[in-house]
């Protein structure tokens, strides 16, 4: 008979940092797995949908009470919950918050995120953990993995708009998953933030990696192109700066051109979330609608593009989808992120912590109290 006793780990940001979670190339090789899994139809996620990418803590614009936290774009909470199939077999959920004077007033990063792991059977707890890097890391492997497979082969040169910490990752994620790569441009309005992002991603990856000044420079005739602005702005990628066969990877806001939607391959992490995005979307007042690719959705409703032609990264991955990554034709990748990169990378790092012995043992209880 199995112990009433339930004792969890704790991971701390040093305990993750030793059971490795700034492992690019294993990250993307999990994300590889989970995506299969995704394409088979082995999980499951929130909402009525059971494709939702979470539940988001909506502060009003004006709050009525003293103390509560005024809503707008980087004032938030976060839930996403989920379960991941395959040899995973466990539920987690990712609860964040995001504060954008945090840096300037707390000296805290602008999100702050914890993860926890369960058993789904017993719903038993197994693990709580740090998962600002767990997070970086996954959405980073996301866009390296629609490099692995949606970048030709031949691809040499990247371009990358936003020198910021998401940016980092997915360069790192990049470059990973094509040795061929030679270049690495970069665009961020703040000239400083690129410099640095020069500096440390040409030593870490060894590779040429320089700044532009312009968006445009960033963008015309690259071979991969990423983007991860934070702010208001949403940039605009010109069809004709698009280069044959390139891939455009995005794991951050960026419009596009309507032609262009309609010749490329386009590939979402996952359409169905992409949908529930818009049914979710569909129920906010007017003045604070925000629905993720709504072109794209606008697109489909019309009829112009068909949604058999959308085939997502959970379909490439497990073998599923039709696409030729050598192709002249272009490729559109878009990432919102999804629970299950991060239910694959925690499992990841809480078995390599129970295998290291890493971690505090936290007693919930020695016998659960009973009435
Ligand atoms: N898809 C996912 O799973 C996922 C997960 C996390 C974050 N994100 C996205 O990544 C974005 C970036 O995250 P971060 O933590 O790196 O943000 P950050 O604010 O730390 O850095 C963003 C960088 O973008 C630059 N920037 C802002 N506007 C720009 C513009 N118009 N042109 C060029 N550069 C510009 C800023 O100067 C800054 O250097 C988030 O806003 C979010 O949209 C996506």
């Amino acid at each position: 008979m199995s112990s009433s006793k339930l004792v969890l780990k704790f991971l701390s940001q040093q305990d993750m940092i030793a059971a490795g979670v700034t492992d690019m190339s294993y990250c993307i090789d999990m994300m590889d797995e989970a995506f299969a899994l995704l394409g088979k139809g082995d999980y499951v996620m929130g909402g009525s949908t059971r494709n939702s990418h979470g539940q988001r803590v909506w502060f009003p614009k004006e709050p009525a009470f003293e103390g509560m936290p005024k809503g707008g774009p980087d004032q938030r909470f976060m839930s996403l919950p989920g379960y991941l199939g395959g040899r995973f077999k466990i539920c987690g959920n990712k609860w964040y918050g995001s504060n954008v004077n945090n840096p300037k007033n707390h000296g805290l990063p602008r999100s702050i995120l914890t993860m926890t792991l369960n058993d789904p059977e017993t719903a038993r707890p197994l693990a709580i953990m740090e998962a600002n890097i767990l997070s970086g890391m996954r959405t980073g492997a996301v866009v390296g993995l629609s490099a692995r497979y949606l970048a030709r082969d031949d691809s040499e040169t990247l371009g990358v708009i936003a020198a910021g910490p998401i940016s980092k990752f997915c360069t790192d994620a990049i470059a990973k998953a094509l040795p061929s790569l030679k270049k690495i441009v970069v665009f961020d309005i703040n000239a400083d933030a690129a410099n640095r992002f020069c500096e440390e991603m040409s030593e870490k990856l060894n590779i040429d990696v320089s700044p532009v000044s312009t968006f445009e420079d960033a963008v015309k005739g690259q071979d991969v192109i990423t983007s991860a602005i934070s702010g208001d702005h949403t940039p605009l990628f010109e069809e004709k700066w698009l280069k044959e066969g390139s891939l455009l990877t995005l794991p951050g806001r960026a419009n596009v051109e309507d032609d262009y939607l309609r010749g490329a391959y386009i590939v979402p992490d996952c359409w169905e979330m992409q949908k529930t995005y818009k049914i979710e979307g569909m129920m906010l007042p007017e003045d604070e609608r925000a629905i993720p690719h709504s072109q794209l959705h606008n697109l489909v409703d019309s009829g112009e593009i068909a949604e058999s032609e959308i085939q997502d990264l959970g379909k490439v991955a497990a073998g599923l989808a039709d696409i030729d990554k050598n192709s002249a034709k272009r490729k559109y990748f878009i990432s919102n992120g999804m629970i299950l990169q991060d239910i694959a990378w925690a499992t990841a790092m809480y078995e390599s912590a129970v295998e290291k012995g890493l971690g505090q043992d936290l007693v919930m209880w020695d016998e659960p109290y009973r009435v």
